[in-house]
Order: structure tokens, then C-alpha cells, then sequence
């Protein structure tokens, strides 16, 4: 049987990981020409050979609302070239917090976005999305899905390069990737517990950390975004006399200045490459490669 061609195309800003992906997969990279119309309107054209071929396209997905409609269009472009399928890489899937009516009048826009994306792409691959009241991506996704854990590579990270950690979850959310990157790194944890007033305000718990006075506290959450949650943990870990924390992010999301912010409290920050920024130390290519071979 003849097997399908495998075709990438980066959407502006992940040419870094589609290239690391082509190397990984063995794949050509696309050419496209994406642009605005003078109206604002958005141009898309596919220059490469996408007959039938499965056409993956690498489309990160923080600041969402401006990347959803050239990546729908490219999608849609590629099937009307005769691409046998279309699988979208977005290694931060965003939208994903929004998972239940939190005010009267407001909509479930996790459930409204993962409508969008599986109405115009065949699977998705993506790592570590914010399930906290949904179990898995299928409840929200309605294409098959395929997801990279990041726990086990940011616990090699923690062996290789911190003396002594204590991991620190921030809140019960994180105690998911926090149990799991401890138990994997042999290290203890602690998991905190945390309140959200609003976007930039946040309680954390004082945490019990007379036992740990020794040790590197290492923060681990899925998204870092004002960074108020690591911003409130790490005063109260100084506060307790504990040693200057290590904060590591799977999802760099960095909202307006989060990241001065927090290194301005005096924490290391180290981030997995979901989202191209410089804080960037855990590779995650050769996982999603291996996901996206899944999905074909
Ligand atoms: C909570 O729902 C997430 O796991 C993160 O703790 C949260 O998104 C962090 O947000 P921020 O950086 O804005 O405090």
C-alpha cells in the first residue's frame, strides 16, 4: 500500500518547532503566503503540493482569536487542493479554563472553540490542555485527539538540574502534574491551595514548609499567564525562609509584562517550548512527533 505523503506548514511564529518536527518526522515544510488584505481582511495561499497529502499545520494557540481564521482557511484551502487530511499542532491548545458557567450569562467557550477547531481539522495534537472539569480532551473535542504529557521530561530537567527540589503546586488543580513530575523525579511535594478574587488577583495558602527548609521549592503549574499564582507563591515560600524557587511552566503564555514580573520576585523561570519564548529550556519535539505519527 502506498503510504500518504506527510506535508508541515508553520502559521506565522512556530517555524523553530516545524522545522524541528520535519527533521523529527522526516517531512517537507510548506510554503504559504499569509497576509492582510489592506481592509484587514486575511489572505491565505497555499504555494506547495498538498495532493493527497496529510497536511499538518503548526499553529501554537495563545492570542487564539487572531490565528483561528488563517489556520480555518488554510484548512479549508488544503482539502479544496485535494490534502487527504489536515491535523492541527497547537502545542497550547488556549480556551480550555473557560469550562463551565462561572457567572450567569456567560457561555461554556471551551465547548464553543472546541467546535470551531473540529469543524475544520481532521485530528489535533497538543500538549498538557487544562482539563479540570472535563477528564479528557474527547469531551470537548469531537476529532480525534492526541496529547503529550509533559511531566515526564520537565521531571529530567528537575534531575538535571536542581540539587534537593521540593515540588510546589500552586493549587489542587496542579497537583496532577505536580504529583506525577515528584514521583518521577523522586522528590516530595507539597500542593497549596489557592483562591482567584479576579484575572490579577489571587490568594495562595501559606504553605507548611518547616521540614524543607533545605531544599530548591519548585514550582510547577500548567499555565503561567499574569503569573499572579507564582507571583503569590513565591512571596509566601521567601516570606517562610525557604530557599529562591525555580518556577517551570508547561504553557509560556506570559500575559503583558508576567514574565518581568515574576522574575522580578526572584525566581528562575523555565518553561517547556508550547509557546516560542525565551524562558524556553524543556524540548518537547520528538513527543509531538510521535503524536502526530498516532494520528495518521
Ligand atoms: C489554573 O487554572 C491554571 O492551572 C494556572 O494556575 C493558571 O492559569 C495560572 O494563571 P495566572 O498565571 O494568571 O495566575
Amino acid at each position: 500500500m502506498k503510504e500518504t505523503a506527510t506535508i508541515l506548514f508553520s502559521l506565522p511564529g512556530n517555524e523553530d518547532l516545524t522545522e524541528k518536527l520535519s527533521r523529527l518526522l522526516n517531512a517537507e515544510v510548506g510554503e504559504t503566503s499569509i497576509r492582510q488584505f489592506p481592509d484587514g481582511e486575511t489572505y491565505v495561499r497555499i504555494l506547495s503540493e498538498v495532493k493527497d497529502k496529510c497536511v499538518v499545520l503548526v499553529s501554537t494557540l495563545h492570542q487564539p482569536d487572531e490565528k483561528l481564521l488563517p489556520l480555518y482557511f488554510l484548512s479549508k484551502t488544503a482539502k479544496s487542493l485535494g490534502a487527504k487530511c489536515t491535523c492541527l499542532v497547537a502545542p497550547y491548545l488556549a480556551y480550555m479554563r473557560q469550562d463551565k458557567v462561572f457567572k450567569p450569562g456567560e457561555g461554556v467557550t471551551s465547548q464553543y472553540f472546541g467546535q470551531l477547531i473540529s469543524g475544520f481539522a481532521d485530528s489535533l495534537v497538543t500538549v498538557d490542555p487544562h482539563l479540570h472539569r472535563r477528564s479528557s480532551l474527547s469531551e470537548v473535542y469531537s476529532i480525534p485527539s492526541e496529547v503529550v504529557h509533559a511531566a515526564h521530561s520537565i521531571s529530567r530537567w528537575i534531575k538535571e538540574n536542581i540539587e534537593n527540589p521540593v515540588l510546589v503546586g500552586p493549587d489542587s488543580e496542579s497537583e496532577q502534574w505536580v504529583s506525577q513530575v515528584a514521583e518521577d523525579a523522586g522528590a516530595p511535594f507539597m500542593v497549596l491551595e489557592k483562591t482567584r478574587h479576579g484575572d490579577r488577583d489571587v490568594e495562595v495558602s501559606v504553605p507548611e514548609v518547616e521540614a524543607y527548609k533545605s531544599h530548591t521549592p519548585v514550582l510547577v503549574d500548567d499555565i503561567i499567564s499574569t503569573a499572579r499564582t507564582m507571583i503569590e507563591t513565591v512571596e509566601h515560600l521567601k516570606k517562610a525562609g525557604m530557599k529562591p524557587p525555580v518556577c517551570i511552566g508547561v504553557h509560556a503564555v506570559f500575559a503583558g509584562n508576567a514574565y518581568e514580573e515574576l522574575k522580578k520576585v526572584g525566581a528562575k523561570v523555565v518553561t517547556c517550548n508550547t509557546i516560542p519564548h525565551e524562558s524556553n529550556r524543556i524540548d518537547l519535539s520528538s513527543q509531538l512527533a510521535a503524536r502526530i505519527l498516532a494520528t495518521m
